[in-house]
């Protein structure tokens, strides 16, 4: 599919923002591993949750939707059946990194693959910790999906020093860790978004800069009730919209606003956005509150490197393109990493600002650009990821004409009324 987008002469409204993508999968891991029913709320119904919950059904954890509630009726730590088919993560590097975790856990053979850009993702980044905990992990070949897990309980329990800065490696050894017998620690040198750690109450300590979180194997779970705020990430597109369209003022409600996922604003605001955030609260373990963005002139001359980088790692995409409407040069480097998401978004990002006549210096991790104005009307290429498809349908909103975004329908993985909002939305 392909989406028009014209251009918008301002942006206003107030509206909220689909559930967080990360914590509404963590929700349904949680709770298919607790005894009882979990009840989640404000659960993101998007395509990568929702393989989540097709990997445990074919685990044996059922659950049912009504009245926006989503119950897991949960099986307990030791409860998982063995699945009579392959799981099938679709296209979320969260469910099958997860999910690889727990399965290392238990005494059977499991495989676990993806759609085809899933099959493309690094997979060495868990196969290593989790087969020091004493699972055996067969893959491709090339360290990727398909991955036959041959679990085992219990694992052993290791200190596990994260090589790259990952909360999807982070939770996947932590998850392994509840199969472990002791405690389970992960070190990590720049800090990653913390919300497994959070959602299961794990303690960490600082040591020498370094941040230690631990698990005790075996911990019981309770079915529980979790409020899932808005996901941040899906609310930045939005933000950029308003702070680069003249005369828009738009206010989101109920985003999630944990410190490891906002680092975005704060570049905003150091580009001169006017951001405000109101009724900040704290819902259900996690910081939440509205956003208010009104129009603002941008300027950047930044450079984006080091311990920031994990932080912003899903928002790099609209921040290029919030600094392609801006004063000054633009630098990402020390993100090398943004090569194996969905797309591989270096490459993608700089394509697109290509289109735009942005002349952009592309290095192994990260580019740089300075940006020309008066851009003309493009075909934006999604390259099959849903950020992709959304940082430059924003784009397009800014620029004079209409653009297509191609393959524009991968917005479904995290926000599929995205095109509507948008739509709605621009006057
Ligand atoms: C996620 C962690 C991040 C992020 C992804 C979701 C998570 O990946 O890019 O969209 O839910 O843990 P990495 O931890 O691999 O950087």
């Amino acid at each position: 599919m392909n989406t028009s987008v014209k251009a918008a002469k301002h942006f206003r409204g107030e509206f909220t923002v689909p559930g967080d993508k990360s914590i509404s999968h963590r929700a349904v891991i949680i709770g298919a591993l607790s005894y009882g029913t979990t009840i989640i709320e404000g659960f993101l119904h998007a395509a990568d949750p929702l393989s989540t919950i097709s990997c445990f059904q074919s685990l044996g954890v059922s659950s049912s939707f009504d009245e926006n509630k989503l119950r897991i009726f949960g099986k307990g730590l030791h409860g998982l059946k063995k699945s009579a088919t392959l799981l099938n993560a679709g296209n979320s590097g969260t469910t099958i990194r997860l999910l690889t975790g727990i399965l290392s856990g238990q005494n059977y053979s499991t495989v676990i693959s993806g759609d085809e850009f899933l099959v493309k993702r690094p997979m060495k980044r868990i196969i290593d910790p989790l087969q020091q905990m004493g699972a055996a992990i067969h893959h491709s070949g090339s360290m990727t999906a398909p991955l036959t897990i041959d679990g085992r309980f219990p694992l052993r329990p290791i200190i596990y020093e994260l090589p790259i800065a990952s909360a999807q490696v982070k939770s996947a050894v932590l998850l392994a860790g509840l199969f472990a017998e002791g405690v389970t620690s992960v070190i990590e040198s720049e800090p990653s978004r913390d919300h497994t750690e959070r959602m299961l109450n794990l303690s960490s300590t600082q040591s020498n800069g370094k941040t230690v979180v631990s698990i005790t194997g075996g911990m019981e779970l309770q079915g529980r009730m979790f409020l899932v705020p808005g996901d941040p990430s899906s609310a930045a597109f939005f933000i950029v919209a308003g702070l680069i369209l003249p005369n828009s003022e738009i206010t989101i409600r109920n985003v999630g606003l944990n410190p490891s996922r906002t680092g975005f604003l704060g570049i905003l605001k150091k580009m001169n956005g006017n951001i405000s955030i109101e009724n900040d609260r704290i819902i259900g373990g996690e910081p939440v509150g509205d956003i208010v963005v009104r129009s603002s002139q941008l300027k950047t001359n930044m450079i984006l490197d080091g311990a920031i980088i994990p932080n912003i790692i899903d928002e790099i995409p609209i921040l290029s393109v919030a600094a392609a409407f801006a004063d000054g040069s633009f630098t990402v480097s020390g993100a090398k990493d943004l090569r194996n998401k969905e797309s591989d978004r270096i490459t993608a990002v700089c394509r697109n600002l290509k289109r735009m006549g942005i002349d952009v210096e592309e290095f192994d991790d990260g580019f740089a650009f300075e940006p020309k104005n008066n851009f003309l009307p493009q075909d934006f290429h999604s390259y099959g990821d849903h950020r992709i498809a959304m940082a430059f349908g924003v784009a397009a909103l800014a620029l004079n004409g209409e653009s297509t975004i191609v393959d524009s329908e991968c917005v479904s993985i995290s926000f599929p009324a995205f095109w509507d909002i948008v739509h709605r939305l621009q006057h």
